[in-house]
C-alpha cells in the first residue's frame, strides 16, 4: 500500500484542535509541523523523555511501545495510553483498516508538562498577546496603626497603605471604598495585627481579609448558551484554567428555544423569577463543581464575567427580554454592566464583581461580543465568515474593513433534538459516519467507543454527507427510489428509513436509522446558516467572496468541516482555509475576566459592528429556499464538489 500522502484526523487536547496527521509522520513531527511547541530537548530522537503525550482513542493503531519508551514510561504509564510523541506513529499493518474507519478516529492529550510555556498559558486560559491584567486587584498591606499621635482614622490608613504600595493607584481618581465593608475593617486590621489583603474593583475596595491572602485570587467566566451552560475558574494570579465545568441550561425544561422562552415569560409575570432562579441555580452548581475540583473556596472568587445571548443577558439579569421578542426586537440595555454578586444571587464572594459584556442586538447578544473578542476576526485581511453553531446561530462577516453580524434560527436539530433517534454528543452517540459508495455498508464511530444509543449533530451532518455521495438522497433530500428494496432501508408507518446501525448493534436494542423528517431538520439548519450568510452578503455587495471560515461553539469543533461544505452549511472554500476556533464565546468571557482593557474594546467593537435583521430581509425566503437543497439550488456556488454532478436534483 502506497503510504504516502495517508492521513488521519487526530483530537488535540486540551487544545480544542482537530487536525491532520500524515500516517508516515511520528505525533511529535505532526505537533512541530502545526506549531504546537512540544517540549523537547533531543529534537525528536526518543533520548529525552519530554515530548510525553496520553493517546486516549486509537492507541490500537500506533506501533508497540519502543525501547526507548520504555527507559521514560512505566508499564502502568504504558498500560495507561502515555507515549513519547517522537517514538509514535502509525502501525503500518493498521493503515489499510484505518481505510473503514471515520473521523474522528484518534483523541491525543497533551500533558501541562510536555508544552512549552507560551503554550501553556494560552492552552490554559490565557489568549496569545493578551496581557494579565484582571480588573480586580488583590493587594497584601501592612497598614500604618493608629496611636495618639497619629490619630488617623482606619479607612484613611488602609487607603494610605495602597497609595505608598502601588503607585498605579497614586495618579488615577481618588479611591474609594465599599460602605458594607466599614463595619467589620476594625476586626479586621486589628485581628492579624494590621496584616491585611485588600481586593480593589477598579478604585473602589471592594473587600478587606485577614493577613495575606494573595494567592487565594480567582475569578470565574461564563458562557449562558440557550441549551448549555459552561464555567471556566481561572486563577488570576496566573491566568490558568483551573477548573471547567458544564451543564444542560435547565431553562430547556421551559422551552428548547427562545422564541418558547420568550411565550413562557410573557404569558406569566412570575416566570421571568422562575427562569432567573433556574439560571442561578445552574451557575452556582457550576461554581461550586469548579471550586471542588479545584480545592478553592468560592469566596475566594472575587469577579464573574457572563457572555450569553440577549434573552439569556437579561433573564440572567432578571430583567424582562420579552420585548426582544416582539418589532423592532429591542433589548432593555446594549451597555456593558457591573453588577454586585450578590444582588444577583450569584455565590462567589459576597462583594464581587459580575460584569456583563455588552450585548448587540435583540437576537445578537453577548455570546457574539466574544466570538470577535476571541478571533480577532476585525483583524483578517481576507474576508471572514465566522459562525457560532447553536440552537441560536450567529453569523459574523468581518475582516479589517467591515464587520457584521446577524441571527437565524438553526433549530436544535444540531444538537440532537426532533430528530428520530437524535441526541446530545454523549457518550454512545454516533459521531461520525461513512457509508460505502458501493454496498451501502455504514462504519460510524461513537463517543468513548460505546455501543450506539443515538447520533448526534456532528455525526448528522457526516450521515447526510455520506448519503449524498452514495445517491441514497438526491439533492432536494428525498429519499431516492433507486435503493429502496436494499435491505439497509425499512419501511416504518409507509415511511422509508435509513438503517445507520442494527438493532444487534446497539445498546438500546433497535435500529438506529435516519429519516424522512431527520434530513429535512438538516437541510433547515444548514438553509439557516447559509442563506444569513447570503442575506448579509447581498446586503454588503453582492461580488464579495468569503475567503476563510471560522466555525465556532462546542459542536463547530468538532463537526467534520469538509462534509459540512458538502453539505451546503459553509461556502465551498479549501478545507485549509476553515478553521475550527472551538468555544469563542467562552473564550470571550476569559479574555474580559483577565485583562480589563478587553472590556474597553469590547464596547469600541459597538460602534463598529452593522447588525443586519436577516429575517426581515426581502431576499431572505428566496435565498433559504434555495438553500434547502444540497449544497444549494444553484451548484455555481458550489463548483469545487464535483460529485454533485452525479447527484440527481430530485
Ligand atoms: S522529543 Fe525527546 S524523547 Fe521525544
Amino acid at each position: 500500500m502506497e503510504v504516502e500522502n495517508k492521513s488521519i484526523i487526530i483530537d488535540i487536547e486540551p487544545l480544542s484542535r482537530r487536525v491532520t496527521h500524515l500516517v508516515d509522520n511520528s505525533l511529535y513531527e505532526t505537533l512541530i509541523k502545526l506549531n504546537i511547541p512540544i517540549s523537547s530537548l533531543c529534537g525528536g530522537s526518543g533520548t529525552c523523555g519530554k515530548c510525553k503525550l496520553l493517546i486516549q482513542t486509537g492507541g490500537e493503531y500506533f506501533n508497540q511501545p519502543t525501547t526507548n519508551e520504555k527507559q521514560f514510561l512505566s508499564e502502568e504509564d504504558i498500560k495507561n495510553g502515555w507515549r513519547l510523541g517522537c517514538e509514535t506513529r502509525i502501525d503500518e499493518k493498521c493503515i489499510q483498516e484505518l481505510e473503514k474507519i471515520t473521523s474522528p478516529q484518534f483523541r491525543i492529550y497533551l500533558p501541562n508538562e510536555s508544552l512549552l510555556e507560551d503554550f501553556k498559558i494560552l492552552t490554559n486560559g490565557l489568549g496569545k498577546g493578551i496581557k494579565l491584567n484582571p480588573a480586580i486587584k488583590k493587594i497584601f498591606l501592612e497598614v500604618l496603626k493608629p496611636s495618639l499621635k497619629n490619630p488617623i482614622p482606619d479607612v484613611e490608613r488602609l487607603i494610605g497603605s495602597i497609595l505608598n504600595k502601588d503607585i498605579n493607584y497614586k495618579n488615577k481618581v481618588p479611591i474609594t471604598i465599599d460602605f458594607n465593608i466599614l463595619n467589620e475593617l476594625p476586626h479586621i486590621l486589628r485581628e492579624n495585627n494590621h496584616k491585611v489583603t485588600v481586593i480593589l474593583h477598579n478604585n473602589k475596595i471592594t473587600a478587606c481579609e485577614s493577613g495575606d491572602t494573595t494567592k487565594d485570587y480567582y475569578g470565574i467566566a461564563f458562557d449562558i448558551g440557550t441549551t448549555t451552560v459552561v464555567g471556566y475558574l481561572i486563577n488570576l494570579n496566573n491566568g490558568k484554567i483551573y477548573a471547567v465545568d458544564s451543564k444542560l441550561n435547565s431553562q430547556t425544561a421551559f422551552g428548547e428555544d427562545l422564541i418558547t422562552r420568550l411565550t413562557f415569560i410573557k404569558d406569566n409575570k412570575n416566570n421571568l423569577q422562575l427562569l432567573n432562579s433556574v439560571i442561578l441555580k445552574d451557575l452556582n452548581q457550576l461554581i461550586r463543581n469548579t471550586c471542588k475540583e479545584a480545592n478553592v473556596n468560592p469566596s475566594n472568587i472575587y469577579e464573574a464575567t457572563v457572555v450569553g445571548n440577549s434573552v439569556m443577558h437579561h433573564i440572567f439579569l432578571g430583567i424582562s427580554p420579552v420585548n426582544i421578542g416582539l418589532s423592532p426586537f429591542i433589548p432593555i440595555i446594549q451597555k456593558a454592566l457591573n453588577v454586585k454578586a450578590r444582588k444577583l444571587n450569584l455565590n462567589i464572594s459576597k462583594n464581587g464583581n459580575v460584569y456583563c459584556a455588552p450585548i448587540i442586538a435583540g437576537f445578537v447578544g453577548a455570546d457574539t461580543i466574544g466570538v470577535i473578542l476571541s478571533s480577532n476576526i476585525e483583524h483578517e485581511k481576507e474576508l471572514t465568515l465566522a459562525i457560532d453553531i447553536g440552537t441560536n446561530g450567529e453569523i459574523i462577516i468581518g475582516n479589517r474593513k467591515v464587520l457584521i453580524v446577524g441571527s437565524c434560527a438553526a433549530g436544535s436539530a444540531l444538537e440532537g433534538a426532533h430528530i428520530s433517534d437524535g441526541m446530545r454528543a454523549a457518550s454512545g452517540a454516533i459521531d461520525s459516519v461513512k457509508i460505502d459508495t458501493e454496498t451501502l455498508n455504514v462504519f460510524y464511530t461513537t463517543i468513548g467507543n460505546k455501543d450506539p444509543i443515538g447520533i448526534c449533530g456532528s455525526g448528522l451532518v457526516d450521515a447526510v454527507a455520506e448519503m449524498l455521495k452514495s445517491k441514497i438522497i438526491t439533492r432536494s433530500g428525498s429519499f431516492s427510489k433507486e435503493f429502496q428494496n436494499h435491505s439497509r432501508f425499512i419501511k416504518k408507518d409507509k415511511n422509508i428509513e435509513f438503517i445507520l446501525a442494527n438493532k444487534d448493534e446497539t445498546s438500546i436494542k433497535k435500529n438506529i436509522t435516519i429519516t424522512q423528517n431527520d434530513i429535512r431538520q438538516i437541510q433547515m439548519a444548514k438553509a439557516a446558516f447559509y442563506s444569513g450568510m447570503r442575506v448579509i452578503i447581498n446586503d454588503l455587495n453582492k461580488k464579495l467572496n468569503i475567503n476563510q471560515v471560522f466555525l465556532a461553539g462546542a459542536f463547530g469543533n468538532y463537526i467534520n468541516a469538509s462534509n459540512a461544505k458538502f453539505i451546503g452549511m459553509i461556502p465551498d472554500i479549501p478545507d485549509e482555509k476553515i478553521f475550527q476556533i472551538g468555544n469563542a464565546a467562552g473564550k470571550g468571557a476569559q479574555y474580559c475576566l483577565l485583562n480589563r482593557d478587553i472590556r474597553d474594546k469590547a464596547q469600541q467593537l459597538l460602534n463598529k459592528i452593522q447588525y443586519v435583521e436577516i429575517a426581515i430581509k426581502n431576499d431572505f425566503q428566496k435565498e433559504y429556499a434555495e438553500a434547502m437543497y444540497f449544497p444549494h439550488l444553484n451548484l455555481n456556488y458550489f463548483p469545487n464538489l464535483k460529485e454533485y454532478n452525479n447527484i440527481p436534483k430530485r
